[in-house]
């Protein structure tokens, strides 16, 4: 056949097109290797129509080197963009793939928040939705703090009822939450509503019902006129929405030397509503949280005037709140570390 511009030109036109056809199903790199080297290289069917021009006329010549030139930009561009793709794919599989390794494992061993810190997120919740801020303090304390400005003077009795655990250095781990309570109306300006949740250490023989690591919220309300009947509402308020129920509270007389009158807070057992069962041991009432107004002197000692300020403060067990929640009888079962109790929250 004679070798004239213009089939060279068609001839030009149909490689392209074929060699799309055939890169296009190509699936590895050397599928896509091969495909371009018939197409491309030194012994392809580009040079094969590239020596031909010689046996063109002179005035042809130019014109189809310039259309052979635009093939192979072609040719080459289309073999580029089919390695990125591929190379694109590759990484996605892989992602893909390692993705899934990796996850599974994780999901195995996911695990969950502690009962007790669940229960404290709650008990944050609703106070917070009270309007009380939630402070912190240091777990390693002063005795200034945890019993001092606490009104328990250096010999009150009332010190040895809370089996403190002392550091060589003259510091203590704090016994109860109270010691944030002293911190804060320190630096607080009247009025204000907060709570502090935290860990509490006591140098105690453990049983069903007492840890030497325990957790504790404090809570205190500091305003004009605040009353008995603020505690009250404040804590019928809450201890319905943690129960999710109405509950029937009463107050007994308890003796804390920073709280004047001081209280001890009963809720009706929520098993048996006051008819008695196992759970109170027939008694009807389960003893829940002391309570009381802030003493005078707490608040003077504070730099806060007793004549102008009045307020309430109450120490919540946690860990007794989670007991009751989730009927859970030993308290010891909380920091075993044991998965097999964990793994039920
Ligand atoms: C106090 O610690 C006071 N600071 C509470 C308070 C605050 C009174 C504000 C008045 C005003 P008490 O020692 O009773 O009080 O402890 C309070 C609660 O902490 C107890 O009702 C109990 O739920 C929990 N608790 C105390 N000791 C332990 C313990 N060893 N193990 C587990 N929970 C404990």
């Amino acid at each position: 056949m004679e070798i004239t511009l213009k089939n060279s030109k068609e001839r030009l036109l149909h490689l392209v097109k074929q060699f799309k056809t055939e890169l296009s199903p190509t699936k590895t790199l050397s599928e896509i290797e091969n495909i371009y080297k018939q197409y491309s290289g030194k012994k392809s069917y580009l040079v094969n129509i590239s020596k031909s021009v010689k046996e063109l006329p002179e005035s042809d010549r130019r014109s189809l080197g310039q259309e052979i030139n635009k093939v192979r930009t072609n040719i080459d561009d289309l073999y580029h963009k089919k390695l990125t793709d591929h190379q694109k794919n590759e990484i996605k599989a892989r992602i893909q793939k390692e993705k899934y390794d990796s996850l599974r494992p994780l999901a195995l061993q996911q695990g969950t928040l502690h009962p007790i810190t669940q229960m404290q997120y709650k008990v944050e919740d609703v106070f917070n939705i009270m309007g009380f801020q939630i402070v912190d303090g240091p777990e390693l304390e002063d005795d200034k703090y945890n019993f001092e400005h606490l009104n328990f003077s250096e010999d009150h009795p009332a010190r040895d009822m809370q089996d403190t655990i002392w550091t060589t250095n003259g510091k203590l781990m704090r016994t109860h939450t109270s010691a944030v309570q002293a911190r804060t109306i320190e630096e607080l300006e009247p009025p204000f509503s907060v709570i502090a949740p935290g860990r509490c250490f006591r140098h105690e023989n453990t049983d069903a019902s007492h840890e030497n690591t325990f957790h504790q919220v404090e809570g205190m309300m500091v305003g004009k006129d605040i009353s008995v009947a603020n505690l009250i509402y404040v804590m019928k308020s809450f201890l319905s929405v943690i129960f999710e129920r109405d509950v029937i509270i009463r107050l007994r007389p308890g003796y804390f030397p920073f709280v004047e009158p001081g209280f001890e807070l009963d809720i009706a057992c929520l098993l048996c509503d006051g008819n008695g069962c196992h759970a109170c041991k027939f008694d009807c009432w389960l003893e829940l949280l002391p309570c009381g107004l802030i003493h005078p002197k707490v608040l003077a000692i504070a730099g806060i005037d007793p004549k102008q300020w009045s307020g309430f403060a109450f120490g919540l067990g946690l860990d007794r709140l989670v007991m009751m929640d989730s009927k859970i009888e030993d308290i010891r079962h909380f920091l075993s570390g044991n998965l097999r109790f964990l793994n039920q929250f």
